[in-house]
């Protein structure tokens, strides 16, 4: 068949259309992707420098962003949100390899010290590891370890032989006796960590009994995860199984399941029980072919919230659920599991989920739901959201 010469040119100019077309949609995973004006990594970077130079206080550390003012909400260091921003900087350093970040991770961690000894809150792990433990592996500064053996020590007077558990919460005591709540799975890094760098095998055993207790109680017959378990101190049983930041008792909070994957894959990493890495693969499985799961791979707050797909979704979930994959995967060589970390990181670093060039605040996701029942910190920046999805990249880096 002959074509016209004014055929030709249409066909020429859809051919060109449709290469063009396909070039663009192969480019939008590529490293260095066009977000806008300007390409991913410039905005990365740009986003990076927001956490660099945001003013070194005392008890300023900054938490998350209220989505719709874009005021900074800054906590003292008691609050178990503090160690993320030290913790951000020092993968910041990891990740970039600029002195400046090292230099502002060091100011801001010793500005942590004073909760070595806070015995008051479980968040210890969170705290103090993600601050110091983070520092340490940079600098081997033998202080940083001392800190971190008197943070263990602080942190195992929370534990109650009968019960077989550290202690979260304090507060609604006259309901909640002994309440551990899922989250908790977080903190016993620093307590395995604190025996490889002491030799007290305690602060070990501790983790173990903990993590024991934890995966006989905390999960459902379909491998979801309970917020909170509350038991008698005297008898060691549960009393009940309730939610604190879930839609309701019986759903599942989407940070909770990434805390139990996460949990779960880091105490096989030092324990090798094989117990806990099929109740990290299990949850995950439940994670991964969740219904309610976007197909972006990140979650709504909660998965069982009637409203859905009208709620905010929780990219904080997803950078932790996203780490511990990359972990999960190096243990078990279950392509399922890189593969759905590299979508759930890809799928983050779009104009989607990173903050907009201009906002001033030192964070660099949006999209995290803090507490969905007290709605607060809803659909917006949060440190522990910024800390997870570095390490992600450190992680993804390393493999
Ligand atoms: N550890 C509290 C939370 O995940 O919100």
């Amino acid at each position: 068949m002959k074509l016209k010469k004014i055929e030709l040119i249409i066909f020429i100019q859809v051919l060109l259309c449709i290469t063009l077309l396909f070039s663009s949609c192969k480019n939008s995973t590529n490293k260095n992707s066009e977000i806008g004006p300007i390409s991913r990594d410039s905005l990365l970077i740009i986003r990076y420098e927001k956490l660099l130079n945001y003013p070194v206080t005392k008890d300023g550390f900054p938490r998350s962003m209220d989505g719709k003012s874009g005021e900074v909400r800054k906590v003292p260091s008691k609050d178990w949100c503090s160690g993320f921003f030290p913790g951000s900087l020092w993968n910041l350093y990891k990740l970039t390899e600029d002195n400046a970040y090292k230099e502002k991770a060091t100011v801001w961690t010793a500005n942590m010290e004073d909760q070595k000894l806070n015995g008051g809150t479980h968040d210890m792990g969170f705290k103090m590891y993600c601050s110091y433990g983070e520092g340490y592996e940079v600098t081997k500064d033998k202080t940083y370890k001392e800190i971190i053996i008197t943070s263990a020590n602080t942190l195992i007077t929370r534990f109650n032989k009968n019960v077989g558990s550290l202690r979260s919460w304090d507060f609604n005591k006259d309901i909640w006796e002994f309440p551990v709540i899922i989250d908790n799975m977080m903190n016993l890094e620093l307590l395995f960590e604190a025996t490889k760098m002491s030799g007290d095998s305690i602060y070990h055993k501790i983790a173990v009994k903990h993590a024991n207790t934890t995966l006989k109680n905390q999960f459902r017959a379909d491998n979801s995860v309970n917020h909170v378990v509350v038991y008698d101190t005297i008898n060691g049983k549960v009393k009940m199984k309730v939610t604190h930041q879930g839609f309701n008792d019986d759903s599942s909070w989407a940070r909770g399941q990434s805390w139990a994957i996460y949990g779960f894959t880091m105490a096989y990493r030092y324990t090798k029980d094989p117990a806990y890495l099929a109740q990290a693969e299990a949850t995950a499985k439940f994670f991964m072919e969740h219904l309610n799961l976007p197909n972006d791979g990140i979650p709504y707050w909660d998965f069982n919230h009637p409203d859905i797909p009208n709620v905010p979704r929780d990219v904080s979930a997803a950078t932790i659920m996203g780490s511990a994959l990359f972990e999960l995967y190096s243990f078990t060589k279950n392509k399922t599991y890189l593969n759905f970390a590299n979508k759930v990181l890809d799928n983050l670093q779009t104009a989607n989920y990173i903050l907009d060039k201009d906002v001033e605040a030192p964070f660099i996701l949006k999209h995290s739901t803090g507490n969905g029942p007290k709605d607060d910190e809803m659909d917006g920046p949060i440190n522990y959201a910024d800390y997870y999805f570095l390490e992600a990249l450190l992680r993804k880096k390393e493999l």
